[in-house]
């Protein structure tokens, strides 16, 4: 059979609302040209982000109503941990409300000044918590990751070389403290394009040498698996839930967030071997999150996470689902728009610099590629360029900008039907035909820390 067909049938629908385009217009004013900003009641269709924005199934409903919400010690927890473990196979698994709660607990334990995190690329949360405590985030993904137009199975690895050069620097006093390696699966900044097991065995190989400890950010861990499936020799013959299991064995633990490849709406876990920074973990996890068996987390979405988590590890989920992101991506293809290629697991990455190359990367290409999407049909993408990852320098009035300007279009789990995914392309290519009527922008406001969320800008 030719086509791939959603694996599931709707039972319960949520209507959108239209607008027009005049309407959007001065929505887009009111937010300072920033969708972070516009109220989710006037979004047609929602690409902002694959994070927490799944439609959940009839069974993960059907868990969360018999969910035990003791304090301590909950039925649900130990249900959600089980899961977890058998998975994952880590000792520890300690919820959290979600990734970046994870990822604060782990630096603060690990991080500090004079400290440097390598991984493939950081997402903007791990990078920011990791800083936050004084430490370098270090991305050392491979250089061809640099080039959207270059078509590469796996666009997410690890430059291996550059990891073993700077840990060959590991001696004589300016030399960096390297607490943990990561490993973010798929490797969202770059494009959600994935690791293969070939380099996820050879960066834990080189961290072991040196007793480093390696953690991987596995978000997207099932579509990640899917790739290896499909795109890696070896592998066509076995499931994705052994995929993952192997590739979580090279590791020494892991940070996640439910709300991608755990199919629901908030949670996550920082999970490990080690029982002293478990411990430590424990502890700052109850000052802020909550008792261990529930982290932040009412045992209900304990219950929706540990049925998601093998659900989104179900062949026919993940071919339905890497088939909507490639239909979408040939259809804005064939119309000449240059995206992030091969598109990666969970969103179409625009490129945004070939999309306007009249706007220079001062003027922030990207904005101005999702105000216009957002005027022309009502979607809500996200800049992932210099709004996002340009740094401001107070003391020289200098802006560093990103290596690319992207615009994401992520696509929510279970939630889009093809005609909509149609629809998505049209509007793409409707603003591609409009392109040079599309104008750049000056940022006016920023805040210090993760910028992009709260920024304003003003169309020049
Ligand atoms: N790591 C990666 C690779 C992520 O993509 C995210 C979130 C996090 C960590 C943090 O998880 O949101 O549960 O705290 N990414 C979302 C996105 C926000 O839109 O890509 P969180």
């Amino acid at each position: 059979m030719a086509t791939i067909i959603e694996p599931f049938k709707i039972k319960m629908v949520e209507p959108i609302r239209f607008t027009t385009r005049e309407e959007r217009q001065k929505i887009l004013q009111q937010a300072h040209f920033n969708p972070f900003l516009i109220h989710a009641e006037d979004i047609l269709i929602d690409l902002l982000t694959d994070s927490g924005t799944s439609a959940m199934s009839s069974a993960q409903w059907g868990a969360m109503m018999v969910a035990d919400e003791s304090y301590a010690g909950s039925r649900s927890f130990y249900k959600f941990e089980s899961v977890v473990r058998e998975l994952t196979g880590f000792k520890h698994i300690i919820p959290t409300h979600q990734g970046r709660a994870a990822e604060r607990i782990l630096f603060q334990i690990v991080g500090g000044a004079g400290k440097t995190i390598p991984s493939n690329n950081h997402f903007d949360t791990t990078r920011a918590n990791i800083e936050f405590t004084g430490a370098e985030a270090l991305d050392l993904v491979i250089d061809e990751a640099r080039v959207p137009s270059l078509q590469l199975p796996f666009k997410g690895n690890l430059d291996v070389k550059k990891l073993e050069a700077l840990l060959s620097r590991q001696t004589g006093m300016s030399a960096p403290q390297i607490p943990l390696g990561m490993l973010t699966v798929t490797n969202n900044t770059s494009g959600g394009q994935p690791v293969s097991m070939e380099n996820i065995r050879a960066v834990s190989a080189v961290l072991k040498k040196h007793k480093i400890p390696f953690f991987l950010d596995a978000c997207r861990f099932a579509e990640n698996a899917w790739f290896i499936k499909t795109r890696e020799p070896g592998y066509a013959s076995k499931s994705p839930h052994d995929i993952a299991q192997e590739m979580f064995s090279y590791c020494d633990g892991a940070t996640f967030s439910g709300k991608k490849d755990g199919l629901s709406n908030i949670g996550g876990f920082l999970a490990c071997n080690d029982d002293k920074l478990a411990e430590q973990a424990r502890n700052l996890l109850i000052l802020t999150e909550g008792f261990p068996t529930y982290g932040g987390l009412a045992a209900r979405d304990l219950e929706a996470l540990a049925v998601g988590m093998r659900e989104v590890l179900d062949e026919r989920y993940l071919e339905y689902r890497h088939a909507c992101i490639e239909y979408f991506a040939a259809k804005v293809r064939t119309g000449g728009v240059k995206i992030v290629e091969p598109p990666g697991g969970h969103a179409v990455y625009l490129d945004a610099r070939a999309f306007l190359p009249h706007i220079p990367s001062e003027q922030y290409p990207g904005q101005a590629l999702v105000c216009a999407l957002y005027e022309f049909g009502g979607l809500r993408g996200v800049e992932i360029g210099s709004a996002m990852f340009g740094k401001f320098d107070p003391a020289t009035g200098k802006e560093t900008l990103a290596s690319m300007d992207l615009v994401r279009l992520a696509i929510p789990r279970r939630v889009y039907t093809q005609s909509h995914v149609d629809y998505i392309g049209e509007i793409v290519l409707e603003t591609f035909g409009r392109r040079e009527s599309i104008r750049g922008m000056k940022l006016t406001w920023q805040a210090p820390m993760l910028r992009h969320f709260t920024a304003q800008f003003q169309p020049l």
